[in-house]
């Protein structure tokens, strides 16, 4: 039996596993004939030698999601997936995959591509990974100081020769400084982003949105200010888009959080606030989204997540010096990405036991 790259991969990864039992498929790694487990992407494979050295894997060898027609055989009389943000974990897929699924292991904090309902009526166990607070929260800031201070059109300057002498009215931004920052959703990214923000010094934090007040999350996040930078709830969400300087979105997307930034919410936000969406791409109207920066409703929008994703590189978003569009990176980064898989595994693994 001639030892392939691919069989090679497979020895990495599981080199407890005798090789008379690998088989290999077009682009799926199996390392036996009846793996009970399928990981639906090439996650991270020096993790994966280390935590499961017992376990029947399936795994698609490829930075790419498998094609749905793909996944729906390979899912056939699995216990346990591990999946990614970008397969759909629907009544089909639970359907096709049989009684035995016990887990579905997602490599995301979000949800929204697995029938979590469904899943519980059946009693399969869902776990996800909430281990990218700070990263994300991270990537939040940086998109909003980017779009506050017009960084990508100020580095064009640079390149194009646009720079001359300087002076004293070009490419004005805004501070966060004595601004009043929003947050929709306090939950664990949204404080991580408020805590960030206290350190820019803003007149006052506003939040809304979520399950209600959070007198805990408040009272932390006081504390770290030493009491000098309010942080009040809004429950109103007309109230807390008209008050605030900038609009950052941590909720979690649900059928009641479609589209909740759309025509009427940019209509009650001041003329210069900008958005932050580092949540999903459906929780903007997107086409309201153009017609707001377009009429200079909202002054700029900082966007990690579109729908579609990727977003056609024609969409009118895309010709908004006043918009930044990142290629959902939130979680993107090496540490997180790592402790991510690795949560994943592990609570794959433990999930079937
Ligand atoms: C998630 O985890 O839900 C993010 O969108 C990607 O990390």
């Amino acid at each position: 039996h001639h030892l392939g790259d691919k069989e090679m991969w497979i020895r990495r990864l599981w080199p407890s596993v005798p090789h008379a039992h690998s088989r290999l498929f077009s682009q799926m790694e199996c390392v036996s004939a009846s793996p009970d487990v399928l990981v639906t992407r090439r996650i991270c494979s020096s993790l994966m030698e280390h935590l499961i050295e017992e376990r029947q894997f399936a795994c698609w060898d490829s930075e790419d999601p498998m094609p749905r027609d793909v996944l729906l055989k390979e899912c056939v009389g699995k216990s346990g997936i591990l999946c990614t943000l970008n397969d759909k974990i629907d009544l089909e897929l639970l359907n096709t995959c049989g009684e035995q699924l016990r887990v579905v292991s997602t490599m995301s904090v979000g949800v929204d591509h697995i029938n979590v309902e469904e899943c519980e009526r059946r009693g399969i166990r869902v776990f996800f990974t909430p281990n990218l607070t700070e990263t994300t929260a991270e990537l939040a800031a940086s998109l909003l100081l980017a779009v506050n201070r017009r960084l990508v059109e100020s580095e064009r300057a640079v390149r194009s020769g646009e720079w001359g002498a300087w002076k004293p009215e070009w490419l004005l931004g805004r501070d966060i400084f004595q601004s009043t920052v929003g947050v929709y959703g306090l939950g664990r990214i949204g404080e991580h982003f408020a805590r960030i923000m206290l350190g820019f010094s803003p007149q006052k934090i506003l939040y809304s949105g979520g399950r209600g007040r959070k007198p805990e999350a408040e009272e932390r996040l006081r504390k770290l200010s030493g009491g000098t930078i309010p942080v009040q709830y809004v429950e109103d969400f007309n109230e807390f888009l008209a008050s605030c300087d900038v609009v950052s979105n941590h909720c979690a997307y649900t059928s009641s959080t479609h589209h909740l930034f759309n025509e009427a919410a940019f209509q009650a936000m001041k003329s210069s606030a900008v958005l932050i969406n580092t949540g999903r791409g459906k929780h903007v109207d997107q086409e309201a989204l153009v017609h707001a920066l377009q009429s200079g409703a909202i002054a700029g929008a900082g966007l990690d997540v579109t729908d579609p994703e990727p977003l056609p590189t024609d969409h009118p978003l895309l010709d908004l010096p006043t918009c930044l569009i990142t290629p959902h990176i939130g979680s993107a980064s090496i540490q997180t990405r790592r402790n991510m898989a690795q949560l994943a595994l592990h609570q794959l693994d433990q999930g079937l036991q």
